[in-house]
């Protein structure tokens, strides 16, 4: 593994060897106070965040490395100069590259040009670290999590699209339910079909939500992702139909509700599942951090 571009490039082996240090490393802190001794980690961000840069600095600081965070301002990529000699540049100090860019080809370029790991904190495509932690939140509620049945519910999006694949390499089954119009991007949904049968998995997809049945967790997500200028009053008269609500969650029987956050009370779910007593939010959040910290220590040690 040299880079953390999307979930696709895992095989079912490296994913699972994350999540396992990943656990390993949420259990038992103290042993990796020095993992990141000596390395510094730049932070490129082009969007707004809050749970990725924290979970990202405080998480470096806990593994005794150092962390330099360059806001959309200072980090404006390819204005100043082009993606490539941002990346060749900060090779020559940095260990590593974290970046959460509009583009995904921004993030293949960073990886292209320079010579240290490159880590995607989220792209128009790919939420890879995200998805990790997502896993690793599932795996702490069920023993083998490829048993796990996963319902996205929502936009198809970059969120939907690393989930996806994580099922897909993990052999879960997934449903993902979409309005017509806002379906996971085709390239994904075959790449995602292809990975499932090779590792046992199922990938449902439809528009019907009428149709979704039995379900461990359902997962959804913003209906508006950033740089997305889609009014919002066009986005709900579409999707209202797919809100995460108590009456789906008891009709499919699913125990756990999910979000990478932020989330919009009353638009993609209620207040009611969002803060509920099945709600996986914070162990998600908190995920972020022993996750990206896992990916950190293989990449850099
Ligand atoms: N879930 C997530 O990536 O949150 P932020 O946008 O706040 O980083
Ligand atoms: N799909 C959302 C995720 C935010 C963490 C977005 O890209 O804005």
């Amino acid at each position: 593994m040299k880079h953390l571009l999307s979930i696709k490039e895992l095989s079912q082996s490296q994913l699972l060897d994350l999540l396992a240090l990943a656990k390993k490393i949420k259990a038992n802190p103290a042993d990796y106070r020095r993992a990141l001794d000596g390395k510094s980690v730049v932070m490129l961000f082009e969007k707004p965040s809050l749970r990725t840069r924290v979970s990202f600095d405080i998480g470096i600081n806990k593994l005794g490395g150092h962390c330099l965070y360059l806001d959309q301002q200072n980090g404006a990529l390819g204005k100043r100069e082009p993606v490539s000699d941002f990346a060749s540049n900060l090779s020559c100090w940095a260990d590593a590259i974290v970046a959460r860019t509009y583009l995904h080809s921004t993030i293949e370029e960073l990886a292209e040009h320079g010579t240290v790991p490159v880590i995607n904190a989220l792209s128009d495509l790919y939420h890879p670290c995200q998805a990790l932690a997502d896993f690793l939140t599932l795996s702490e509620k069920f023993e083998d999590v490829s048993k796990v049945k996963l319902a996205y519910v929502g936009d198809g999006n970059n969120v939907a699209h690393s989930l996806m694949y994580g099922a897909a390499i993990l052999g879960a089954t997934m449903t993902v339910v979409c309005p017509e119009g806002h379906f996971p991007a085709d390239e994904v949904v075959a790449d995602v079909k292809q990975l499932a049968e090779q590792y046992g998995g199922q990938l449902i997809l439809t528009s019907d939500i009428d149709t979704m049945d039995n379900q461990d967790a359902i997962y959804t997500d913003t209906w508006i992702s950033m740089g997305d200028k889609t009014p919002m009053a066009e986005i709900e008269a579409k999707f209202m139909p797919y809100q995460v609500n108590s009456q789906l969650m008891a009709k499919v029987g699913a125990k756990y509700f999910m979000h990478c956050l932020p989330a919009y009370r009353e638009v993609e779910a209620t207040a009611e599942v969002i803060d509920g007593e099945g709600s996986l939010i914070l162990d998600q959040a908190e995920n972020r951090m022993h996750a990206q910290n896992a990916v950190l220590v293989t990449l850099l040690s």
